[in-house]
């Protein structure tokens, strides 16, 4: 698909339309299983400085949290007896978790059973990967967030988007199952600079792309800025799905907590794969990327698994029961 094709989709075809041909691309090229991954957000901490997200280094207003090796574990194993087949861990630059403790984590976590382990915790040199390669994870998630060169220089000061590009050769390389994407609605962000992003996901072939709109969080430069659209959000998904048949495409959480029947929406215009939140209550408030996101109240007691697991039963769709690996040839 090339660039003006994934902007006409996007402007001009009709949303029913493309949520359709979405729908049936994802039916014929990853067939009707949803698969649930439950997420563990281990540390708040972040030495990085995005402009758009709530745990950046210089939000000094956020009360700051890291799991230790038996919470991880505790909450990995819980998930894994009901079901849960891949383990998500996630958390910010956060020099304290450095590659050897996350070897041994990725390691604890792989002595449960048969389970996938995808790290998604930022940015390392290529040797530290390959220690994590080496311990076992399976897959590593890291956004581009935007492959516009302006944009991304001045929403992540102290970043070279160079870098980040080095770290996505460097995973595909080492044999994880990588996904990236970006986010949309960004200040200064065009149709073209999304089509582009598109794009880049689709060149370097990966096994898991998402986008999700930006949410402006008020302790962030961004607070003012106003967010990505919905609609259009979902439109993204749909065109991602067509220009990557067989990508693991999520529901992007982002989406989701906008309204929870966009899970719903996503899924039948795309999305295959649905992430749990699984990070303990006394934590989950403080991973706070964007507002909205993390439970309050006695919501945050409420079980994340079976919350999503009703979800898939109502759409009326099988729930995947092995551990969703990579579908790209
Ligand atoms: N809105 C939406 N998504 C955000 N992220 C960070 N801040 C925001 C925000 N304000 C996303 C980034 C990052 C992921 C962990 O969270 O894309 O990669």
């Amino acid at each position: 698909m090339d660039k003006d094709r994934i902007i006409h989709l996007l402007v001009n075809e009709e949303t029913d339309s493309l949520f359709q041909k979405a729908d049936d691309v994802r039916r014929k090229h990853c067939g009707d299983e949803i698969h649930l991954r439950g997420i563990i957000e281990y540390s708040n901490h972040c030495r990085c400085l995005c402009a758009y997200c709530g745990l950046f280094a210089d939000n000094h207003d956020l009360p700051r949290y890291r799991m230790n090796q038996e919470q991880i574990l505790e909450t990995a194993l819980k998930a894994f007896n009901q079901g849960v087949r891949t383990i998500v861990l996630q958390g910010g630059e956060d020099t304290h978790f450095n590659a050897d403790l996350l070897c041994e984590i990725i390691q604890d976590v792989k002595s449960i059973g048969d389970v996938a382990v995808t790290l998604s915790s930022g940015e390392f040199p290529r040797d530290d990967y390959q220690k994590m390669r080496d311990a076992g994870a399976d897959r590593y998630l890291l956004k581009i967030e935007t492959t516009n060169p302006e944009i991304y220089k001045r929403l992540h000061p102290g970043l070279s988007q160079e870098n980040r590009i080095r770290c996505l050769h460097d995973l595909k390389e080492l044999g994880f199952q990588t996904g990236s994407g970006a986010l949309i609605g960004l200040p200064g962000q065009t149709i073209e600079d999304i089509a582009d992003d598109i794009l880049f996901c689709a060149n370097l072939n990966l096994d898991m792309v998402t986008f999700s709109p930006f949410i402006p969080h008020p302790g962030t430069p961004l607070a003012k800025e106003s967010g990505g659209d919905w609609l259009f959000s979902h439109k993204v998904l749909a065109v991602s799905r067509l220009a990557m048949p067989d990508a693991h495409i999520p529901c992007s959480t982002a989406l989701a907590s906008i309204t929870p029947d966009d899970y719903k929406t996503s899924l039948k215009s795309g999305a295959n794969v649905v992430m749990a939140d699984l990070t303990p209550p006394e934590f989950v408030e403080y991973y706070d990327i964007y507002p909205g996101k993390a439970p309050t109240g006695d919501k945050k007691e409420r079980d994340a698994v079976q919350r999503l697991k009703n979800i898939i039963a109502e759409l009326g769709r099988p729930l995947a029961v092995n551990r969703g690996d990579s579908l790209i040839q």
